[in-house]
């Protein structure tokens, strides 16, 4: 099928790349014309795993096109994929003045039937808005646009695993015919009948993914109240950490036993600096917004935040504890990004624990493997260190902000030679208390009374 993708962001990128990646004929447009000009170029704007192996195919074999031309690329699909961006405003509600934006393009540019696919994350109802706008829009034009809701459940990190491989694909419509188009869109996915890039040479075995049909309202709410709860669990799961360390338990055991019940679930259960990233956070306000505007009380919603913001302070009492004063002090960071496997440093709890030790007076060195170069653009004033025993040179204490897997396995003797003094404050949980001592270390972590003691 011929695709038009508005919005060449994250999720807009993943979602064209794998869409022709199936074998389907796509169109990306971005009002960015330095984005553009970086993907012409043959280039990627964002570090996503696979995703390169799968846009050099599509390039290939031609089935993907860049164009800075929105009318163009509106014209040129049957069905258009809204993936445009809903930043929170200050209030905390969805900014859908993008979605508008294109809602006006489409409705002037289209000159033939189009299915117009919202993928971007928006608040319930937002679809029928969108109908109303288009028909607003398109009044002269005539031309039949039908809307409906696909929300995505993309992770930064495994975003092409999680599009060609996904556990449920959910599309909210009003009419059969949509229905039957986005059947189609999704068949090689839902078969499994693609050349997969990412497994050779076969792909894991598992359940198919269900191809959910519901109602545009409930596809929007799906997508909301799923970010939602998942930033629940993560708060739930840091408020028993805080009660295990007071409790001498155990926060890494006591997960761990709850996951294996299917009703619990073990992800999403990981104690640490919380839940940051461009999604979560932002969803979970707009959920709030949305279910105060409803008349329906969600402070539950709200707790969850609260607790969110408070992992940075908790940490940083850790740090004040360990290393008194914190004026002039060096202190090397490892990780800036808001989770491993991306360069996104959007509402990352590393820059926002980063910040608060500043302001303190400290002195910092960090290192990530792929988020330094975004990191420079929002904080400007630290040091940037080459490798992870760069940023331990000379530090006083060494920070873990971000779970990346090669933080797991540093040359430990390296690191302590080059510290100052041998102190790890792993916000991540990633290390092993007891190992770690067994190193001679001091070592600080979260819910884990034997490493706090
Ligand atoms: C999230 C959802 O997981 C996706 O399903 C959704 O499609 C996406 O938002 C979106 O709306 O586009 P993502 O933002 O990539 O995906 O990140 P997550 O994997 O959800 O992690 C979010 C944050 O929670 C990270 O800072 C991570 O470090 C933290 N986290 C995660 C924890 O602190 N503990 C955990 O157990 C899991």
């Amino acid at each position: 099928m011929k695709i038009s993708v508005i919005g060449a962001g994250y999720v807009g990128l993943v979602t064209g790349c794998c869409l022709a990646e199936i074998g389907h004929e796509v169109v990306c447009t971005d009002n960015d014309p330095a984005k553009l000009k970086v993907l012409e170029s043959g280039g990627l704007p964002i570090y996503e795993p696979g995703l390169d192996r799968v846009i050099e195919n599509a390039r290939k074999d031609k089935r993907l096109r860049f164009l800075s031309d929105p009318g163009e690329t509106i014209r040129s699909g049957d069905a258009i994929f809204i993936c445009v961006g809903t930043p929170p405003l200050p209030d905390g509600d969805a900014d859908l003045s993008a979605i508008d934006n294109v809602a006006r393009l489409i409705a002037t540019e289209a000159r033939s039937p189009k299915l117009v696919v919202e993928k971007s994350t928006v608040p319930a109802r937002t679809g029928q808005e969108l109908k109303r706008a288009l028909a607003v829009y398109g009044r002269k034009s005539g031309v039949e646009l039908r809307v409906a809701s696909n929300p995505e459940f993309l992770r930064e990190g495994t975003a092409v695993g999680d599009f060609l491989h996904p556990d449920r694909i959910v599309v909210g419509v009003e009419d059969e015919t949509a229905e039957k188009q986005l059947r189609e869109i999704y068949r090689p996915v839902i078969e499994r009948s693609f050349q997969c890039p990412i497994h050779t040479p076969k792909c894991p075995n598992g359940p198919a993914p269900s191809f959910v049909v519901t109602t545009i309202n409930s596809a929007e709410l799906i997508k909301h109240a799923s970010n939602s709860f998942l930033a629940l669990k993560i708060s739930y799961a840091n408020m028993v950490a805080d009660l295990a360390e007071k409790l001498g338990a155990d926060i890494e055991e006591v997960t761990q036993a709850m996951g294996m019940d299917p009703r619990i679930g073990s992800t999403f259960l990981k104690a640490g600096l919380g839940f940051g990233g461009f999604c979560l956070p932002k969803d979970l306000q707009a959920f709030v917004h949305l279910a105060e505007r409803s008349g329906v009380d969600f402070s539950m919603l709200k707790e969850a935040e609260k607790i969110n913001h408070g992992r940075i302070e908790r940490f940083y009492e850790k740090v004040r504890e360990m290393l008194w004063v914190i004026r002039g002090k060096q202190i090397g960071v490892l990780g800036l990004a808001f989770k491993a496997n991306t360069d996104d440093v959007r509402f990352s709890p590393a820059i926002d624990m980063i910040r608060h030790l500043l302001a303190q007076g400290a002195r910092i060195r960090a290192y990530d493997p792929e988020a330094v170069e975004r990191a420079k653009a929002i904080l400007p004033e630290i040091e940037y260190a080459k490798s992870p025993y760069d940023a331990a040179q000379d530090s006083e204490a060494l920070v873990i902000a971000t779970e990346w897997d090669e933080f797991r396995k540093l040359d430990w003797e390296r690191v302590q030679k080059a510290m100052v003094r041998p102190l790890i404050l792993d916000g991540r949980n990633l290390l092993s208390p007891k190992e770690m001592k067994a190193r001679g270390f001091e070592y600080r972590c979260f819910g884990r009374a034997s490493a706090n003691a």
